[in-house]
C-alpha cells in the first residue's frame, strides 16, 4: 500500500490534531443549529425515540403522507441515519448507493428525499425530470464541503493523466464536477479496482481514503483530510469499554470512523452491509461503530432472533439526519417547499455518479 496526505485540509489542524491535542469537543466544529439539533436528539435518543410527535400525531402524518403520495404520484426515500419515526414514513429505506441508484429507476413524479442535500442534489442528477422534494434543506453534510478546488488542480497536474479523481459520494455536485468518478462505502472498493490509473485521489473522506488504500495495496492513493464529524467522534475509549462489557460481541464499523476504530473493527462496511452482516452472523452480539439510525433496520432484520446490539455511550448521531423529523416530510408534500433545483453544471456532476453505477454494475 502505498498512501499520500496532501489534501485539503492538512493547513487547517483539525481532525486528528485536534483529537492527539485533547481539543476535540463537541463544540468546535459544529453550527449551532447542529449542536442544538445533537443536544435534541441525544436527549430524544436517550428517551427511547427519535422525533417528540406523540403516537397519535404520528398516526395522523403517516396516514396523510399516505394521502399525499398517491395524489401526487410521489415516493418516500429514507437513509438509514434519519429518525426510526422518519424511515417508517418511506416506501424505501437504504444506504447512499442504493438511494442513488434507486431514484433511477422509480416509476413516480415526486420523489421525497429524507437524508441530507447532497443525497437530494445526488437523486435530483440521477432523476432531473421528477420533481425532488427536500423536507429540511438546512441538513447538509459538514464532510462534503471539505475539498478545496485548487488541492485538486495541483494533484491533477501533478499526476497528469495515470491519476483519477475519485469522489465519496458525500459531497456538493460542484466537487463531484471536479471528479473522474465518484463512490459510495458499498462499492468504493469494486469501482477503485475497476479504474485503469495507478494514482487515486480521494476526496473528501480521509478515513475511507485510508480503508481503501490499505484493501487496494496496488494502487497509490492520495488522501484528502475531510472527515464525519459524527464518525470521528467515536473513540477508541468507547470501545474499549463496550467490549469489556460485551467480551462476546462483534465489533462492526463504518469505514468513516478513524483508523484506530478501523483497526479494532471484526467487520467494516456501509450501513446496509452492516445491517445485512448482522442479520446473517451467527454472533449474539454486536459492537455498532456507525450512527444509532440503523438499529431500526437492524431490528426489522432481525425480528425473532436473540440478537442485540451496543452503541457507544455518548450514541453516534448525526446532528444533519436527525433534523428530517416525520413532520417536515409531510410538509413538503402539503406545500411543495424544499423542490431540489438542478446545480449550476448538471452535465459535469452528473457524470462521475453516472460512471460509478456503470462500474459497480460490472
Ligand atoms: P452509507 O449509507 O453509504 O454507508 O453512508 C453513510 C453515510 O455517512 C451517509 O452520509
Ligand atoms: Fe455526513 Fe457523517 Fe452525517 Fe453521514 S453521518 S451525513 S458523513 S456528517
Amino acid at each position: 500500500m502505498s498512501v499520500e496526505n496532501q489534501g485539503a485540509l492538512a493547513d487547517d489542524q483539525r481532525a486528528d490534531d485536534q483529537r492527539a491535542d485533547g481539543q476535540w469537543s463537541d463544540d468546535r466544529d459544529y453550527t449551532p443549529l447542529e449542536q442544538e439539533s445533537l443536544r435534541q436528539a441525544t436527549r430524544r435518543y436517550q428517551q427511547g425515540r427519535g422525533s417528540d410527535l406523540s403516537a397519535e400525531e404520528l398516526a395522523r402524518i403517516s396516514a396523510r403522507v399516505e394521502e399525499l403520495k398517491r395524489e401526487q404520484h410521489a415516493v418516500v426515500l429514507a437513509h438509514y441515519y434519519v429518525p426510526a419515526e422518519t424511515q417508517a414514513l418511506a416506501d424505501y429505506v437504504g444506504d447512499s448507493f442504493y438511494l442513488a441508484r434507486l431514484a433511477k429507476t422509480l416509476d413516480c413524479e415526486t420523489i421525497v428525499l429524507a437524508g441530507v442535500s447532497f443525497m437530494c442534489e445526488s437523486v435530483k442528477l440521477l432523476s432531473p425530470q421528477r420533481r425532488v422534494l427536500n423536507p429540511e434543506p438546512r441538513a447538509h453534510c459538514p464532510m462534503a464541503y471539505m475539498v478545496r478546488k485548487q488541492d485538486v488542480d495541483r494533484i491533477r497536474e501533478q499526476y497528469g493523466d495515470d491519476l483519477a479523481v475519485v469522489d465519496y459520494i458525500n459531497s456538493t455536485a460542484e466537487i463531484k464536477s471536479w471528479s473522474d468518478v465518484c463512490v459510495t462505502s458499498s462499492n468504493a472498493l469494486k469501482v477503485i479496482r475497476e479504474l485503469p490509473q495507478h494514482n487515486i485521489l480521494f476526496i473528501p473522506d480521509m478515513n475511507l481514503g485510508r480503508y481503501v488504500a490499505e484493501q487496494l495495496p496496488d494502487k497509490h492513493v492520495i488522501l484528502n483530510r475531510g472527515y464525519c464529524p459524527t464518525h470521528n467522534r467515536i473513540i477508541p475509549a468507547q470501545v474499549e469499554a463496550l467490549e469489556l462489557a460485551h467480551p462476546e460481541a462483534e465489533v462492526c464499523a463504518h469505514p468513516e470512523c478513524t483508523r484506530e476504530i478501523l483497526d479494532e473493527a471484526d467487520y467494516i462496511g456501509s450501513t446496509k452491509q452492516i445491517i445485512e452482516h448482522i442479520a446473517a452472523s451467527d454472533a449474539h452480539e454486536f459492537i455498532v461503530l456507525t450512527v444509532v439510525g440503523v438499529a431500526a433496520e437492524i431490528a426489522r432484520q432481525t425480528a425473532g432472533q436473540d440478537k442485540r446490539v451496543y452503541f457507544p455511550a455518548t450514541p453516534p448521531i448525526c446532528p444533519n439526519m436527525a433534523m428530517v423529523t416525520p413532520d417536515k416530510v409531510l410538509a413538503c408534500l402539503e406545500t411543495g417547499a424544499g423542490e431540489v433545483e438542478l446545480p449550476a453544471d448538471p452535465e459535469g456532476a452528473m457524470a462521475p455518479l453516472e460512471r460509478m453505477l456503470e462500474l459497480a454494475a460490472r
